[in-house]
Protein backbone atom coordinates (compact mmCIF):
# COMPACT_ATOMS: atom_id res chain seq x y z
CA UNK A 1 0.00 0.00 0.00
CA UNK A 2 1.13 3.41 -1.09
CA UNK A 3 1.76 6.39 1.44
CA UNK A 4 0.73 9.50 0.63
CA UNK A 5 2.93 12.64 1.34
CA UNK A 6 0.05 15.30 3.37
CA UNK A 7 -1.63 12.12 5.11
CA UNK A 8 -1.48 10.72 8.70
CA UNK A 9 0.34 7.33 7.51
CA UNK A 10 3.22 9.88 6.23
CA UNK A 11 3.41 11.01 9.84
CA UNK A 12 2.67 7.47 11.49
CA UNK A 13 5.91 6.21 8.71
CA UNK A 14 8.17 9.02 9.32
CA UNK A 15 8.17 9.67 12.51
CA UNK A 16 9.22 5.98 13.88
CA UNK A 17 11.83 6.39 11.13
CA UNK A 18 13.18 9.06 12.12
CA UNK A 19 13.26 7.97 16.10
CA UNK A 20 15.27 4.94 14.85
CA UNK A 21 17.24 6.39 12.42
CA UNK A 22 18.31 9.16 14.15
CA UNK A 23 19.06 7.51 17.94
CA UNK A 24 21.95 6.14 19.56
CA UNK A 25 22.91 2.36 19.43
CA UNK A 26 19.89 0.69 20.41
CA UNK A 27 18.38 4.13 21.81
CA UNK A 28 16.03 5.60 19.82
CA UNK A 29 15.30 8.93 19.52
CA UNK A 30 11.73 10.85 21.24
CA UNK A 31 10.12 12.72 18.33
CA UNK A 32 7.60 16.13 18.87
CA UNK A 33 5.36 16.21 15.66
CA UNK A 34 3.76 19.74 14.70
CA UNK A 35 2.19 20.36 11.54
CA UNK A 36 3.65 24.02 11.05
CA UNK A 37 6.61 25.02 12.65
CA UNK A 38 8.13 28.65 12.80
CA UNK A 39 11.03 28.14 10.29
CA UNK A 40 14.80 27.61 12.12
CA UNK A 41 18.35 27.66 10.67
CA UNK A 42 19.25 24.74 12.53
CA UNK A 43 16.42 22.81 10.62
CA UNK A 44 17.53 19.79 8.35
CA UNK A 45 14.97 19.66 5.54
CA UNK A 46 14.58 16.31 3.67
CA UNK A 47 13.41 16.69 -0.06
CA UNK A 48 10.29 16.54 -1.31
CA UNK A 49 9.33 12.21 -1.64
CA UNK A 50 6.44 11.54 -4.12
CA UNK A 51 3.85 9.14 -2.72
CA UNK A 52 4.73 5.48 -2.94
CA UNK A 53 5.52 2.01 -0.62
CA UNK A 54 7.10 2.53 2.90
CA UNK A 55 9.74 0.71 2.55
CA UNK A 56 10.88 3.09 -0.47
CA UNK A 57 10.19 6.03 1.69
CA UNK A 58 12.07 5.03 4.43
CA UNK A 59 14.87 4.38 2.30
CA UNK A 60 15.15 7.58 0.73
CA UNK A 61 14.95 9.37 4.42
CA UNK A 62 17.71 7.02 5.53
CA UNK A 63 20.01 8.07 2.20
CA UNK A 64 19.08 11.74 2.92
CA UNK A 65 20.37 11.01 6.94
CA UNK A 66 23.96 9.39 6.24
CA UNK A 67 25.60 12.80 5.21
CA UNK A 68 24.71 14.27 8.11
CA UNK A 69 27.30 14.06 10.69
CA UNK A 70 26.01 16.41 13.66
CA UNK A 71 23.04 15.52 16.37
CA UNK A 72 19.98 17.25 14.81
CA UNK A 73 17.18 18.83 16.78
CA UNK A 74 14.39 19.79 14.09
CA UNK A 75 13.71 17.48 10.48
CA UNK A 76 11.25 19.26 8.36
CA UNK A 77 9.53 17.62 5.73
CA UNK A 78 8.08 19.18 2.70
CA UNK A 79 4.34 18.60 2.51
CA UNK A 80 3.95 16.70 5.88
CA UNK A 81 5.52 18.90 9.06
CA UNK A 82 8.09 19.21 11.48
CA UNK A 83 9.76 16.67 13.78
CA UNK A 84 11.58 17.77 16.51
CA UNK A 85 14.17 15.44 18.16
CA UNK A 86 15.06 14.91 21.32
CA UNK A 87 17.05 12.48 24.01
CA UNK A 88 15.13 10.05 26.00
CA UNK A 89 16.30 9.11 29.46
CA UNK A 90 19.33 6.89 29.75
CA UNK A 91 19.05 5.22 33.12
CA UNK A 92 16.89 2.18 33.42
CA UNK A 93 15.89 -1.05 32.91
CA UNK A 94 13.63 -0.21 29.66
CA UNK A 95 15.46 2.97 29.71
CA UNK A 96 14.97 4.92 25.89
CA UNK A 97 11.63 3.02 25.48
CA UNK A 98 8.03 4.57 24.70
CA UNK A 99 5.46 2.44 26.19
CA UNK A 100 1.40 2.59 25.90
CA UNK A 101 -0.76 0.88 28.54
CA UNK A 102 -4.15 0.39 28.19
CA UNK A 103 -6.78 0.82 30.48
CA UNK A 104 -3.60 2.36 32.65
CA UNK A 105 -6.39 5.26 34.73
CA UNK A 106 -6.13 2.73 37.94
CA UNK A 107 -5.22 -0.35 38.77
CA UNK A 108 -2.55 -2.86 37.14
CA UNK A 109 -2.44 -0.77 33.99
CA UNK A 110 -2.06 2.12 36.18
CA UNK A 111 1.05 0.18 38.69
CA UNK A 112 2.20 -1.32 35.13
CA UNK A 113 2.66 2.43 33.88
CA UNK A 114 4.11 3.47 37.26
CA UNK A 115 6.75 0.87 37.29
CA UNK A 116 7.63 1.33 33.46
CA UNK A 117 8.67 5.07 33.65
CA UNK A 118 10.36 3.78 37.16
CA UNK A 119 12.49 1.53 34.87
CA UNK A 120 13.13 4.97 32.75
CA UNK A 121 10.19 4.67 29.80
CA UNK A 122 8.38 7.26 28.30
CA UNK A 123 4.95 6.22 29.10
CA UNK A 124 1.29 7.29 27.56
CA UNK A 125 -1.59 6.25 29.64
CA UNK A 126 -4.58 5.17 27.73
CA UNK A 127 -8.00 4.89 29.30
CA UNK A 128 -11.93 5.25 28.27
CA UNK A 129 -11.39 7.33 31.73
CA UNK A 130 -9.31 9.79 29.93
CA UNK A 131 -9.36 12.37 32.59
CA UNK A 132 -8.20 9.49 34.91
CA UNK A 133 -5.26 8.63 32.58
CA UNK A 134 -4.56 12.06 32.03
CA UNK A 135 -4.36 12.92 35.90
CA UNK A 136 -2.10 9.55 36.16
CA UNK A 137 0.48 11.42 33.69
CA UNK A 138 0.68 14.57 35.19
CA UNK A 139 1.39 12.97 38.61
CA UNK A 140 4.19 10.53 36.46
CA UNK A 141 5.93 13.68 34.78
CA UNK A 142 5.80 15.47 38.68
CA UNK A 143 7.73 12.12 39.45
CA UNK A 144 10.13 11.80 36.67
CA UNK A 145 10.30 15.22 34.58
CA UNK A 146 8.19 17.01 32.30
CA UNK A 147 7.02 14.52 29.34
CA UNK A 148 7.63 11.68 30.61
CA UNK A 149 4.29 10.50 30.18
CA UNK A 150 1.02 11.49 28.93
CA UNK A 151 -2.60 11.09 29.10
CA UNK A 152 -4.92 9.64 26.43
CA UNK A 153 -8.43 8.80 25.52
CA UNK A 154 -9.11 5.34 24.02
CA UNK A 155 -11.95 3.26 24.01
CA UNK A 156 -10.32 -0.26 22.96
CA UNK A 157 -13.67 -1.11 21.61
CA UNK A 158 -14.00 1.66 19.20
CA UNK A 159 -11.57 1.47 15.94
CA UNK A 160 -11.87 5.48 15.45
CA UNK A 161 -10.80 6.04 18.96
CA UNK A 162 -8.25 3.62 18.59
CA UNK A 163 -6.30 5.31 15.40
CA UNK A 164 -6.84 8.78 16.89
CA UNK A 165 -5.21 7.54 20.32
CA UNK A 166 -2.27 5.67 18.55
CA UNK A 167 -2.35 8.96 15.84
CA UNK A 168 -1.36 11.11 19.48
CA UNK A 169 1.23 8.78 20.98
CA UNK A 170 2.93 9.12 17.34
CA UNK A 171 2.81 12.89 16.82
CA UNK A 172 3.93 13.64 21.03
CA UNK A 173 6.89 10.57 21.27
CA UNK A 174 6.79 9.78 17.61
CA UNK A 175 6.15 6.25 18.20
CA UNK A 176 5.91 2.99 20.41
CA UNK A 177 8.15 0.43 21.36
CA UNK A 178 6.03 -1.78 23.72
CA UNK A 179 2.20 -2.13 23.88
CA UNK A 180 0.85 -3.50 26.74
CA UNK A 181 -2.45 -4.13 26.25
CA UNK A 182 -4.08 -4.46 29.86
CA UNK A 183 -7.69 -2.57 29.38
CA UNK A 184 -10.17 -5.66 30.66
CA UNK A 185 -13.47 -6.22 32.24
CA UNK A 186 -15.26 -8.63 34.18
CA UNK A 187 -19.16 -9.44 34.29
CA UNK A 188 -19.78 -12.75 36.03
CA UNK A 189 -22.73 -14.92 36.04
CA UNK A 190 -24.09 -18.21 35.25
CA UNK A 191 -24.30 -19.06 31.33
CA UNK A 192 -28.01 -19.43 31.54
CA UNK A 193 -28.70 -15.68 32.96
CA UNK A 194 -26.32 -13.71 32.12
CA UNK A 195 -27.39 -11.18 29.47
CA UNK A 196 -26.55 -11.04 26.04
CA UNK A 197 -25.36 -7.09 26.33
CA UNK A 198 -23.08 -8.17 28.99
CA UNK A 199 -21.41 -10.76 27.11
CA UNK A 200 -20.93 -8.59 24.49
CA UNK A 201 -19.32 -6.00 26.38
CA UNK A 202 -16.98 -8.03 28.27
CA UNK A 203 -16.28 -9.25 25.11
CA UNK A 204 -15.88 -6.20 22.86
CA UNK A 205 -13.46 -4.92 25.50
CA UNK A 206 -11.25 -7.97 26.87
CA UNK A 207 -11.07 -9.59 23.02
CA UNK A 208 -11.83 -7.24 20.19
CA UNK A 209 -9.82 -4.68 21.85
CA UNK A 210 -6.99 -6.43 21.78
CA UNK A 211 -7.05 -6.97 18.42
CA UNK A 212 -7.74 -3.57 17.19
CA UNK A 213 -5.16 -1.76 19.64
CA UNK A 214 -2.88 -4.49 17.85
CA UNK A 215 -4.14 -3.63 14.13
CA UNK A 216 -3.40 0.33 14.86
CA UNK A 217 0.05 -0.36 16.92
CA UNK A 218 1.30 -3.11 14.92
CA UNK A 219 2.13 -0.17 11.20
CA UNK A 220 3.82 2.05 13.95
CA UNK A 221 6.28 -0.41 15.67
CA UNK A 222 6.79 -2.34 11.96
CA UNK A 223 8.35 1.34 10.37
CA UNK A 224 10.91 1.13 13.43
CA UNK A 225 11.82 -2.18 12.00
CA UNK A 226 12.23 -0.43 8.27
CA UNK A 227 14.52 1.79 9.42
CA UNK A 228 17.13 -0.66 10.72
CA UNK A 229 16.99 -4.40 10.84
CA UNK A 230 18.16 -4.92 14.41
CA UNK A 231 15.05 -3.26 15.67
CA UNK A 232 12.94 -4.90 17.81
CA UNK A 233 9.38 -3.87 19.87
CA UNK A 234 7.12 -5.71 21.98
CA UNK A 235 3.08 -6.57 22.03
CA UNK A 236 2.39 -7.45 25.70
CA UNK A 237 -1.20 -8.61 26.50
CA UNK A 238 -2.53 -8.75 30.25
CA UNK A 239 -4.13 -11.92 29.82
CA UNK A 240 -5.61 -14.22 33.21
CA UNK A 241 -5.25 -17.60 34.51
CA UNK A 242 -8.62 -17.70 33.28
CA UNK A 243 -6.98 -17.88 29.49
CA UNK A 244 -5.37 -21.06 30.57
CA UNK A 245 -8.27 -22.80 32.40
CA UNK A 246 -11.81 -22.48 32.54
CA UNK A 247 -13.64 -20.44 35.04
CA UNK A 248 -17.04 -21.10 37.10
CA UNK A 249 -19.90 -19.04 36.23
CA UNK A 250 -17.34 -16.77 34.48
CA UNK A 251 -17.77 -17.89 31.14
CA UNK A 252 -17.49 -14.73 28.95
CA UNK A 253 -14.24 -13.22 30.62
CA UNK A 254 -12.56 -16.59 29.94
CA UNK A 255 -13.47 -17.21 26.64
CA UNK A 256 -12.43 -13.80 25.60
CA UNK A 257 -9.20 -14.58 27.10
CA UNK A 258 -8.40 -17.95 25.95
CA UNK A 259 -9.45 -16.15 22.14
CA UNK A 260 -6.75 -13.56 23.45
CA UNK A 261 -4.01 -15.96 23.44
CA UNK A 262 -5.40 -17.24 19.67
CA UNK A 263 -4.89 -13.73 18.64
CA UNK A 264 -1.71 -13.65 20.47
CA UNK A 265 -0.12 -16.81 18.88
CA UNK A 266 -1.95 -15.48 15.24
CA UNK A 267 -0.25 -12.37 15.70
CA UNK A 268 3.19 -13.41 16.73
CA UNK A 269 3.12 -15.59 13.75
CA UNK A 270 2.78 -12.74 11.30
CA UNK A 271 4.72 -9.79 13.28
CA UNK A 272 7.78 -11.56 13.96
CA UNK A 273 8.90 -10.33 10.42
CA UNK A 274 8.25 -6.77 11.78
CA UNK A 275 10.67 -7.77 14.44
CA UNK A 276 7.60 -7.40 16.88
CA UNK A 277 7.27 -10.26 19.66
CA UNK A 278 3.97 -10.74 20.87
CA UNK A 279 3.17 -12.52 24.36
CA UNK A 280 0.54 -12.85 26.76
CA UNK A 281 0.97 -12.59 30.54
CA UNK A 282 -1.48 -15.01 32.69
CA UNK A 283 -1.66 -13.45 36.01
CA UNK A 284 -2.92 -15.34 39.12
CA UNK A 285 -5.59 -13.33 41.30
CA UNK A 286 -4.46 -9.97 42.87
CA UNK A 287 -5.85 -10.56 46.07
CA UNK A 288 -4.62 -6.95 47.36
CA UNK A 289 -5.83 -5.05 44.47
CA UNK A 290 -9.63 -3.04 44.62
CA UNK A 291 -11.41 -5.74 42.64
CA UNK A 292 -10.58 -8.05 45.25
CA UNK A 293 -10.56 -6.33 48.51
CA UNK A 294 -12.84 -3.19 48.36
CA UNK A 295 -14.74 -3.42 51.29
CA UNK A 296 -17.90 -2.60 49.27
CA UNK A 297 -18.19 -3.93 45.92
CA UNK A 298 -14.69 -6.45 45.91
CA UNK A 299 -15.10 -9.58 45.04
CA UNK A 300 -14.77 -11.30 48.64
CA UNK A 301 -17.55 -9.27 49.82
CA UNK A 302 -19.33 -10.53 47.11
CA UNK A 303 -18.34 -13.77 47.62
CA UNK A 304 -19.24 -13.70 51.24
CA UNK A 305 -22.85 -12.31 50.45
CA UNK A 306 -23.68 -14.60 47.80
CA UNK A 307 -22.53 -17.14 49.54
CA UNK A 308 -20.24 -18.88 46.91
CA UNK A 309 -17.46 -19.56 49.82
CA UNK A 310 -19.50 -22.41 51.99
CA UNK A 311 -18.55 -22.44 55.70
CA UNK A 312 -17.38 -18.39 55.11
CA UNK A 313 -18.23 -16.51 58.06
CA UNK A 314 -16.33 -13.23 57.57
CA UNK A 315 -14.00 -11.37 54.62
CA UNK A 316 -10.76 -13.31 55.73
CA UNK A 317 -12.48 -16.81 55.98
CA UNK A 318 -13.29 -15.79 51.95
CA UNK A 319 -9.83 -14.59 51.35
CA UNK A 320 -7.95 -17.38 53.09
CA UNK A 321 -9.89 -20.08 50.79
CA UNK A 322 -8.94 -17.84 47.73
CA UNK A 323 -5.09 -18.52 48.85
CA UNK A 324 -5.11 -21.89 50.10
CA UNK A 325 -5.85 -22.69 46.03
CA UNK A 326 -2.30 -20.80 45.43
CA UNK A 327 0.05 -23.18 46.01
CA UNK A 328 2.56 -20.42 46.87
CA UNK A 329 -0.28 -19.48 49.46
CA UNK A 330 -0.68 -15.80 48.38
CA UNK A 331 -2.27 -13.93 45.39
CA UNK A 332 -0.32 -12.46 42.42
CA UNK A 333 1.42 -8.85 42.91
CA UNK A 334 2.46 -6.44 40.46
CA UNK A 335 6.41 -7.05 41.55
CA UNK A 336 5.20 -10.68 40.28
CA UNK A 337 3.72 -9.22 36.82
CA UNK A 338 6.57 -6.79 36.33
CA UNK A 339 9.45 -9.47 36.42
CA UNK A 340 6.99 -11.15 33.47
CA UNK A 341 7.12 -7.86 31.95
CA UNK A 342 10.61 -6.66 32.05
CA UNK A 343 11.32 -10.85 31.02
CA UNK A 344 9.38 -10.51 27.78
CA UNK A 345 10.93 -7.33 26.76
CA UNK A 346 14.70 -7.92 27.73
CA UNK A 347 14.68 -11.88 25.84
CA UNK A 348 15.00 -11.98 22.32
CA UNK A 349 14.42 -15.65 21.15
CA UNK A 350 10.74 -15.92 22.33
CA UNK A 351 7.29 -14.67 20.95
CA UNK A 352 3.55 -16.20 20.79
CA UNK A 353 4.01 -17.41 24.30
CA UNK A 354 1.35 -17.46 27.39
CA UNK A 355 3.20 -17.14 30.33
CA UNK A 356 1.46 -18.07 34.08
CA UNK A 357 2.62 -15.65 36.68
CA UNK A 358 -0.14 -17.78 39.32
CA UNK A 359 2.08 -19.06 42.26
CA UNK A 360 1.83 -22.63 40.62
CA UNK A 361 -1.61 -22.31 40.47
CA UNK A 362 -2.39 -22.84 36.93
CA UNK A 363 0.46 -25.00 34.87
CA UNK A 364 1.17 -25.66 31.50
CA UNK A 365 0.48 -28.40 29.66
N1 LIG B 1 -7.43 -7.98 39.17
C1 LIG B 1 -7.12 -9.25 39.00
O1 LIG B 1 -7.15 -10.07 39.94
C2 LIG B 1 -6.67 -9.73 37.62
C3 LIG B 1 -6.17 -11.04 37.48
C4 LIG B 1 -5.72 -11.47 36.23
C5 LIG B 1 -5.79 -10.63 35.13
N2 LIG B 1 -6.31 -9.37 35.29
C6 LIG B 1 -6.36 -8.53 34.09
O2 LIG B 1 -5.65 -7.34 34.33
C7 LIG B 1 -6.20 -6.28 33.54
C8 LIG B 1 -6.46 -5.06 34.43
O3 LIG B 1 -7.36 -5.43 35.47
P1 LIG B 1 -7.62 -4.52 36.77
O4 LIG B 1 -7.90 -5.45 37.90
O5 LIG B 1 -6.54 -3.52 36.92
O6 LIG B 1 -9.00 -3.81 36.35
P2 LIG B 1 -9.56 -2.38 36.74
O7 LIG B 1 -11.04 -2.49 36.58
O8 LIG B 1 -9.04 -1.92 38.07
O9 LIG B 1 -8.95 -1.41 35.60
C9 LIG B 1 -9.31 -1.56 34.26
C10 LIG B 1 -9.04 -0.26 33.51
O10 LIG B 1 -9.45 -0.46 32.14
C11 LIG B 1 -10.20 0.67 31.73
N3 LIG B 1 -11.13 0.31 30.66
C12 LIG B 1 -12.29 -0.37 30.77
N4 LIG B 1 -12.90 -0.43 29.57
C13 LIG B 1 -12.10 0.21 28.68
C14 LIG B 1 -12.19 0.49 27.29
N5 LIG B 1 -13.25 0.10 26.56
N6 LIG B 1 -11.18 1.17 26.70
C15 LIG B 1 -10.11 1.59 27.43
N7 LIG B 1 -9.99 1.38 28.75
C16 LIG B 1 -10.97 0.68 29.37
C17 LIG B 1 -10.92 1.14 32.98
O11 LIG B 1 -11.36 2.51 32.87
C18 LIG B 1 -9.85 0.93 34.04
O12 LIG B 1 -9.02 2.07 34.17
C19 LIG B 1 -7.45 -6.84 32.88
O13 LIG B 1 -7.17 -7.20 31.55
C20 LIG B 1 -7.76 -8.06 33.71
O14 LIG B 1 -8.46 -9.04 32.98
C21 LIG B 1 -6.75 -8.90 36.49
Amino acid sequence: MNVSCNDRSAINLIAPCLRVLLGQGDVPKLIRYEESAPARKDAFTLPPFEDGPPQQIVRLIAESLRSVSSPLEVVVVPGCGTFHVADPPRRGRVAGKVAVVTGAAQGIGLEIAQNLASAGATVALADINADGARQAARELCEAHGQGRAAGLAMDVTDDASVQDAFDEVVRTFGGLDVLIANAGVLKAQSVKTLPVKDFDFVTAVNYRGYFLCVQKAAPIMAAGRMARAEYTSDIIQINSKSGLVGSNRNAAYAGGKFGGIGLTQSFALELIEDGIKVNSICPGNFLNSPLWSDPENGLFSQYLRSGKVPGAKTVEDVRKKYEQMVPMKRGCTVEDLMKAVFYLIEQKYETGQALPVTGGQVMLH
